[in-house]
């Protein structure tokens, strides 16, 4: 399945991704710049920010218990779509999914 990141500067770069495993382990896996994941998905550094696009907002869901302090701590501005990319889970209805990466994770 795919994920298209599309970075501040609209770099668009488009990665496969299997069932199950996070964005933020695609993105990290594929060298897309504007994704750092530090913690390794744990939920402890917010450097995985990312702001779902609004076409995929409802498939993705809503912040899940503890992002939203968490993203209290990024460094980009948090949106109503903003999500830690290590707390989406690829699966089957999210093939195609687009994702906009923030300026900055530091
Ligand atoms: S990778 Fe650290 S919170 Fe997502």
């Amino acid at each position: 399945m795919k994920i298209t990141f599309i970075a501040a500067d609209n770099t668009t770069t488009v990665v496969d991704a299997v069932e199950g495993e996070s964005v933020m382990r695609a993105a990290v896996s594929n060298d897309v710049d504007g994704i750092l994941g530090e913690c390794g998905g744990a939920m402890m550094c917010a450097t995985c920010h990312c702001y779902v696009d609004d076409e995929w907002a409802d498939a993705t869901g809503p912040q899940e218990d503890g992002e939203s302090d968490l993203l209290d701590c990024a460094a980009s501005e948090v949106r109503p779509t903003s999500r830690l990319s290590c707390q989406i889970r690829m699966r089957a209805d999210l093939d195609g999914l687009v994702v906009h990466l923030p300026d900055s994770q530091l």
